[in-house]
Protein backbone atom coordinates (compact mmCIF):
# COMPACT_ATOMS: atom_id res chain seq x y z
CA UNK A 1 0.00 0.00 0.00
CA UNK A 2 2.51 2.13 0.06
CA UNK A 3 2.39 3.36 -3.63
CA UNK A 4 -1.15 4.64 -2.04
CA UNK A 5 1.01 7.17 -0.21
CA UNK A 6 3.64 7.85 -2.71
CA UNK A 7 0.45 9.07 -4.72
CA UNK A 8 -1.19 11.15 -1.82
CA UNK A 9 0.18 14.48 -0.31
CA UNK A 10 0.33 14.73 3.34
CA UNK A 11 -2.36 16.85 4.18
CA UNK A 12 -4.85 15.64 1.42
CA UNK A 13 -8.16 14.55 3.18
CA UNK A 14 -7.99 11.33 1.93
CA UNK A 15 -3.87 10.87 3.75
CA UNK A 16 -6.06 10.50 7.07
CA UNK A 17 -7.98 7.89 5.77
CA UNK A 18 -5.29 5.70 3.92
CA UNK A 19 -3.42 6.04 7.38
CA UNK A 20 -6.53 4.89 9.33
CA UNK A 21 -6.21 1.66 7.13
CA UNK A 22 -4.56 -1.49 8.76
CA UNK A 23 -2.18 -2.22 5.63
CA UNK A 24 -2.42 -6.45 6.95
CA UNK A 25 -5.69 -6.39 6.34
CA UNK A 26 -6.53 -5.15 3.13
CA UNK A 27 -9.36 -7.03 1.60
CA UNK A 28 -7.54 -9.48 -1.40
CA UNK A 29 -10.46 -9.22 -3.41
CA UNK A 30 -13.21 -6.39 -3.93
CA UNK A 31 -16.27 -6.90 -6.10
CA UNK A 32 -18.22 -3.99 -6.74
CA UNK A 33 -21.66 -3.53 -8.00
CA UNK A 34 -21.49 0.11 -10.22
CA UNK A 35 -25.10 1.16 -9.69
CA UNK A 36 -26.73 4.65 -9.78
CA UNK A 37 -25.63 6.02 -13.24
CA UNK A 38 -28.93 6.46 -14.50
CA UNK A 39 -29.83 8.38 -10.76
CA UNK A 40 -26.72 10.64 -11.72
CA UNK A 41 -27.99 11.46 -14.60
CA UNK A 42 -31.42 12.67 -13.77
CA UNK A 43 -30.43 14.32 -11.07
CA UNK A 44 -29.10 16.66 -13.51
CA UNK A 45 -31.52 16.40 -16.12
CA UNK A 46 -28.92 14.53 -18.47
CA UNK A 47 -29.85 11.44 -20.92
CA UNK A 48 -29.01 8.01 -18.99
CA UNK A 49 -25.61 7.78 -21.03
CA UNK A 50 -24.02 10.90 -19.75
CA UNK A 51 -24.18 8.71 -15.77
CA UNK A 52 -22.44 6.30 -17.57
CA UNK A 53 -19.49 8.51 -19.21
CA UNK A 54 -19.15 9.92 -15.68
CA UNK A 55 -19.44 6.56 -14.25
CA UNK A 56 -15.90 5.90 -16.34
CA UNK A 57 -14.02 8.30 -14.42
CA UNK A 58 -15.03 6.30 -11.34
CA UNK A 59 -14.01 2.94 -12.91
CA UNK A 60 -10.54 4.84 -13.46
CA UNK A 61 -9.97 5.72 -9.78
CA UNK A 62 -11.18 3.27 -7.84
CA UNK A 63 -8.69 0.52 -10.45
CA UNK A 64 -6.13 2.97 -9.46
CA UNK A 65 -6.46 3.03 -5.79
CA UNK A 66 -7.54 -1.49 -5.44
CA UNK A 67 -3.48 -1.40 -7.23
CA UNK A 68 -1.83 1.07 -4.95
CA UNK A 69 -3.88 -0.80 -2.05
CA UNK A 70 -2.20 -3.98 -3.02
CA UNK A 71 -5.03 -5.78 -3.45
CA UNK A 72 -4.97 -8.93 -5.59
CA UNK A 73 -8.46 -8.93 -7.35
CA UNK A 74 -11.29 -6.13 -8.03
CA UNK A 75 -14.09 -7.18 -10.07
CA UNK A 76 -16.27 -4.47 -11.59
CA UNK A 77 -20.21 -5.70 -12.73
CA UNK A 78 -20.17 -3.80 -15.63
CA UNK A 79 -22.62 -5.65 -17.92
CA UNK A 80 -25.18 -7.85 -16.58
CA UNK A 81 -27.27 -10.79 -18.45
CA UNK A 82 -29.88 -9.11 -18.18
CA UNK A 83 -28.56 -5.69 -19.02
CA UNK A 84 -29.69 -6.43 -22.82
CA UNK A 85 -33.18 -5.42 -21.49
CA UNK A 86 -32.10 -1.74 -21.59
CA UNK A 87 -32.90 0.61 -25.01
CA UNK A 88 -30.61 -0.58 -27.87
CA UNK A 89 -29.04 2.91 -27.49
CA UNK A 90 -27.88 2.57 -23.98
CA UNK A 91 -26.41 -0.73 -24.67
CA UNK A 92 -24.25 0.13 -27.53
CA UNK A 93 -23.12 3.61 -25.56
CA UNK A 94 -22.09 0.97 -22.89
CA UNK A 95 -20.24 -1.11 -25.58
CA UNK A 96 -18.57 2.07 -26.86
CA UNK A 97 -17.80 3.14 -23.40
CA UNK A 98 -16.18 -0.26 -22.45
CA UNK A 99 -14.29 -0.33 -25.95
CA UNK A 100 -12.98 3.33 -25.18
CA UNK A 101 -12.22 2.73 -21.85
CA UNK A 102 -10.19 -0.28 -23.02
CA UNK A 103 -8.28 1.94 -25.92
CA UNK A 104 -7.46 4.81 -23.01
CA UNK A 105 -6.48 2.95 -20.43
CA UNK A 106 -4.08 0.43 -21.61
CA UNK A 107 -0.74 2.66 -20.92
CA UNK A 108 -2.11 3.36 -17.43
CA UNK A 109 -2.96 -0.82 -16.86
CA UNK A 110 0.72 -1.53 -18.17
CA UNK A 111 2.51 1.24 -15.72
CA UNK A 112 0.38 -0.03 -12.70
CA UNK A 113 1.30 -3.83 -13.69
CA UNK A 114 -2.83 -4.86 -13.90
CA UNK A 115 -3.59 -7.83 -15.66
CA UNK A 116 -7.20 -7.27 -17.51
CA UNK A 117 -9.45 -10.59 -17.14
CA UNK A 118 -13.22 -10.78 -18.21
CA UNK A 119 -15.72 -12.81 -16.40
CA UNK A 120 -19.26 -13.89 -18.60
CA UNK A 121 -20.87 -14.47 -21.76
CA UNK A 122 -18.15 -12.69 -23.42
CA UNK A 123 -18.76 -14.64 -27.00
CA UNK A 124 -21.97 -12.70 -27.15
CA UNK A 125 -20.65 -9.32 -26.98
CA UNK A 126 -20.80 -7.09 -30.46
CA UNK A 127 -17.00 -8.13 -32.22
CA UNK A 128 -15.33 -4.76 -32.14
CA UNK A 129 -15.80 -5.02 -28.17
CA UNK A 130 -14.76 -8.33 -28.09
CA UNK A 131 -11.78 -7.56 -30.16
CA UNK A 132 -10.92 -5.27 -28.15
CA UNK A 133 -11.00 -6.86 -25.11
CA UNK A 134 -9.10 -9.77 -26.14
CA UNK A 135 -6.60 -7.38 -27.24
CA UNK A 136 -5.92 -5.83 -23.79
CA UNK A 137 -6.35 -9.00 -21.98
CA UNK A 138 -3.43 -10.47 -23.92
CA UNK A 139 -1.27 -7.39 -23.66
CA UNK A 140 -1.98 -7.31 -20.18
CA UNK A 141 -1.16 -11.05 -19.74
CA UNK A 142 2.13 -11.19 -17.95
CA UNK A 143 1.76 -8.55 -15.69
CA UNK A 144 1.25 -9.67 -12.36
CA UNK A 145 -0.38 -6.78 -9.90
CA UNK A 146 -3.65 -6.22 -9.78
CA UNK A 147 -6.33 -8.58 -11.46
CA UNK A 148 -8.64 -6.17 -12.91
CA UNK A 149 -11.53 -8.37 -14.00
CA UNK A 150 -14.51 -7.31 -15.68
CA UNK A 151 -18.17 -9.07 -15.27
CA UNK A 152 -19.67 -8.71 -19.03
CA UNK A 153 -22.26 -10.42 -19.96
CA UNK A 154 -22.15 -12.07 -16.48
CA UNK A 155 -24.73 -13.96 -14.57
CA UNK A 156 -24.26 -15.89 -11.73
CA UNK A 157 -26.85 -17.89 -12.49
CA UNK A 158 -26.00 -18.59 -16.02
CA UNK A 159 -22.10 -19.02 -14.81
CA UNK A 160 -23.21 -21.92 -12.36
CA UNK A 161 -25.41 -23.31 -15.37
CA UNK A 162 -22.51 -23.28 -17.77
CA UNK A 163 -20.58 -24.59 -14.64
CA UNK A 164 -22.62 -27.83 -14.35
CA UNK A 165 -22.84 -28.23 -18.68
CA UNK A 166 -18.73 -28.09 -18.72
CA UNK A 167 -18.34 -30.62 -15.31
CA UNK A 168 -20.97 -32.72 -16.88
CA UNK A 169 -19.34 -32.56 -20.48
CA UNK A 170 -16.23 -33.78 -19.00
CA UNK A 171 -18.02 -36.86 -17.84
CA UNK A 172 -17.82 -35.73 -14.21
CA UNK A 173 -19.52 -37.92 -11.71
CA UNK A 174 -22.58 -37.24 -9.12
CA UNK A 175 -20.00 -38.38 -6.68
CA UNK A 176 -16.92 -36.49 -8.09
CA UNK A 177 -19.09 -33.40 -7.47
CA UNK A 178 -17.31 -31.36 -4.45
CA UNK A 179 -17.63 -27.85 -3.48
CA UNK A 180 -14.07 -27.53 -4.85
CA UNK A 181 -14.69 -29.24 -8.05
CA UNK A 182 -17.43 -26.88 -8.60
CA UNK A 183 -15.64 -23.69 -7.72
CA UNK A 184 -13.16 -24.48 -10.00
CA UNK A 185 -15.71 -24.93 -12.73
CA UNK A 186 -16.63 -21.28 -12.69
CA UNK A 187 -15.54 -18.32 -14.71
CA UNK A 188 -13.42 -16.87 -11.65
CA UNK A 189 -11.67 -20.67 -11.05
CA UNK A 190 -8.59 -19.54 -9.46
CA UNK A 191 -9.64 -16.56 -8.17
CA UNK A 192 -9.99 -16.00 -4.59
CA UNK A 193 -13.54 -15.70 -3.54
CA UNK A 194 -14.22 -11.92 -2.94
CA UNK A 195 -13.80 -10.73 0.93
CA UNK A 196 -15.94 -7.22 0.48
CA UNK A 197 -18.60 -6.33 -2.03
CA UNK A 198 -19.40 -2.98 -2.53
CA UNK A 199 -22.63 -1.68 -4.19
CA UNK A 200 -23.15 1.83 -4.89
CA UNK A 201 -26.79 3.84 -4.93
CA UNK A 202 -28.27 2.44 -1.77
CA UNK A 203 -30.19 -1.01 -3.25
CA UNK A 204 -30.07 -3.51 -0.83
CA UNK A 205 -29.89 -6.53 -3.29
CA UNK A 206 -27.02 -8.65 -4.85
CA UNK A 207 -28.50 -8.91 -8.28
CA UNK A 208 -27.65 -11.83 -9.60
CA UNK A 209 -23.78 -10.74 -8.88
CA UNK A 210 -21.27 -13.62 -7.86
CA UNK A 211 -23.42 -15.99 -5.96
CA UNK A 212 -21.24 -18.35 -5.00
CA UNK A 213 -18.41 -16.81 -4.38
CA UNK A 214 -19.83 -13.89 -2.11
CA UNK A 215 -20.85 -17.40 0.30
CA UNK A 216 -18.75 -14.91 3.20
CA UNK A 217 -18.55 -11.75 1.26
CA UNK A 218 -18.26 -8.63 3.83
CA UNK A 219 -21.43 -6.13 2.38
CA UNK A 220 -20.83 -2.63 2.23
CA UNK A 221 -23.87 -0.77 0.64
CA UNK A 222 -23.27 3.24 0.22
CA UNK A 223 -26.04 5.48 -1.31
CA UNK A 224 -23.89 7.10 -2.79
CA UNK A 225 -23.98 7.07 -6.50
CA UNK A 226 -21.49 5.19 -8.72
CA UNK A 227 -20.28 8.37 -10.50
CA UNK A 228 -19.91 10.40 -7.24
CA UNK A 229 -17.47 7.04 -5.40
CA UNK A 230 -14.38 8.94 -5.28
CA UNK A 231 -11.15 7.54 -3.63
CA UNK A 232 -12.22 8.64 -0.54
CA UNK A 233 -15.47 6.82 -0.75
CA UNK A 234 -13.50 3.71 -1.60
CA UNK A 235 -11.27 3.80 1.58
CA UNK A 236 -13.88 4.60 3.83
CA UNK A 237 -15.59 1.07 2.43
CA UNK A 238 -12.38 -0.68 3.17
CA UNK A 239 -12.02 0.77 6.69
CA UNK A 240 -15.71 -0.41 7.57
CA UNK A 241 -14.40 -4.42 6.39
CA UNK A 242 -11.82 -3.84 8.60
CA UNK A 243 -14.16 -3.14 11.46
CA UNK A 244 -16.13 -6.33 10.47
CA UNK A 245 -15.53 -9.34 12.49
CA UNK A 246 -15.74 -12.26 9.80
CA UNK A 247 -16.33 -15.51 11.55
CA UNK A 248 -16.83 -17.83 8.43
CA UNK A 249 -19.98 -19.32 10.17
CA UNK A 250 -17.30 -20.05 13.30
CA UNK A 251 -17.25 -18.24 16.54
CA UNK A 252 -14.46 -15.29 15.57
CA UNK A 253 -11.88 -14.49 18.23
CA UNK A 254 -14.22 -14.33 21.02
CA UNK A 255 -15.45 -17.89 20.58
CA UNK A 256 -13.61 -21.09 20.98
CA UNK A 257 -12.24 -20.58 17.07
CA UNK A 258 -13.52 -23.30 14.92
CA UNK A 259 -13.27 -23.51 10.92
CA UNK A 260 -11.19 -20.94 9.31
CA UNK A 261 -8.63 -18.60 10.74
CA UNK A 262 -10.79 -15.59 12.90
CA UNK A 263 -9.81 -12.01 11.84
CA UNK A 264 -9.40 -9.61 14.46
CA UNK A 265 -11.71 -7.00 14.20
CA UNK A 266 -9.79 -4.55 15.47
CA UNK A 267 -8.22 -1.13 13.41
CA UNK A 268 -5.47 1.43 13.85
C1 LIG B 1 -25.71 0.69 -13.41
O1 LIG B 1 -26.29 1.98 -13.35
C2 LIG B 1 -24.54 0.68 -14.28
C3 LIG B 1 -24.40 -0.07 -15.41
C4 LIG B 1 -25.43 -1.02 -15.88
C5 LIG B 1 -23.20 -0.01 -16.25
C6 LIG B 1 -21.89 0.29 -15.59
C7 LIG B 1 -20.96 0.81 -16.64
C8 LIG B 1 -20.02 1.74 -16.46
C9 LIG B 1 -19.69 2.32 -15.15
C10 LIG B 1 -19.22 2.28 -17.61
C11 LIG B 1 -18.47 1.29 -18.45
C12 LIG B 1 -17.72 0.26 -17.71
C13 LIG B 1 -16.38 0.05 -17.78
C14 LIG B 1 -15.79 -1.08 -17.03
C15 LIG B 1 -15.48 0.90 -18.54
P1 LIG B 1 -27.81 2.14 -13.77
O2 LIG B 1 -27.87 2.58 -15.19
O3 LIG B 1 -28.57 0.88 -13.48
O4 LIG B 1 -28.27 3.30 -12.81
P2 LIG B 1 -29.75 3.53 -12.23
O5 LIG B 1 -30.05 2.37 -11.35
O6 LIG B 1 -29.61 4.82 -11.47
O7 LIG B 1 -30.66 3.65 -13.41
Amino acid sequence: MQSLFDALEPGHPDWALARALDPTRIPKHAAIIMDGNGRWARKRSLPRVAGHKAGVSSVRSTVETCAQLGMEVLTLYAFSVENWKRPRAEVDMLWRLLRLYLRRELTTLMRNNIRLTAIGRVKALPLMAQQELRYVMERTSQNTGLRLNLAINYGGRAELVDAVQSLIAEGVSAEEITEERLSAALYTSGLPDPDLLIRTSGELRVSNFLLWQIAYAEIYVTETLWPDFIRAELLHAVLEYQRRDRRFGGLGDTGEGMGREPVSATTR
